[in-house]
């Protein structure tokens, strides 16, 4: 697969055929849409959680050097939270442009809190991308995270508004928050 996935997004028509729907965003949706909406509302997904395994060579990296961003990983029995956005297809062009460095439109069931849940589009760049780099430790991360800057800003800006954002939110996310604290360190480090 290509880094560039807004033709497979376009031409899969995931979810083109609807008038609206829910965008369930884990990452820097969260903190930041960019897009008018309806309505926003916390929501969870079950069986998937957040890891910093996605390279950014097009927003928090470059190709040269590219940065750490969060996608979702399949883990049976755990719950992953996020925020919804109620959009229509007219979004679609906005967010596979946004998305576009490996993630693919996927359908997946979100709870929202008040016991509802509903079908809704989550973009996820799975482990076959071009761009997946995978695990590694907490350490090279952030410091992978520390030391990469691309067009849309620091990777340091995305990792900690992230972290900021789920602990404003009162969610529970280990792994962000051990990444985030790890980069505060290396960030203080500097001086
Ligand atoms: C998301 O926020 O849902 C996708 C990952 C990102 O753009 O940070």
């Amino acid at each position: 697969m290509s880094y560039d996935t807004i033709e497979a997004n376009r031409s899969s028509g995931t979810f083109a055929d609807h008038d609206e729907l829910w965008l369930f965003g884990y990452g820097s949706l969260i903190y930041k849409a960019g897009f008018e909406y309806s309505e926003r509302q916390p929501a969870t997904i079950e069986g998937w959680v957040r890891r910093f395994w996605q390279g950014s060579h097009d927003h928090r990296g470059t190709p040269e050097s590219p940065g750490r961003v969060v996608t979702l990983v399949e883990a049976p029995g755990e719950t992953c939270f996020g925020m919804a956005y109620r959009i229509t297809p007219a979004h679609f062009e906005y967010l596979d442009h946004r998305e576009k460095n490996g993630y693919l439109r996927f359908a997946q069931p979100m709870a929202f809190e008040d016991g509802q849940v509903e079908r809704g589009l989550v973009y996820i760049a799975t482990p076959e991308n071009a761009a997946w780099l995978g695990e590694a430790s907490i350490d090279a991360i952030a410091r992978q995270i520390a030391a990469s800057t691309g067009p849309s800003g620091p990777n340091r800006d995305y990792a900690l508004a992230l972290a900021h954002a789920l602990r404003d939110h009162g969610a529970q996310d280990r792994h962000v928050f051990a990444v985030a604290d790890r980069v505060r360190e290396l960030i203080a480090a500097e001086g």
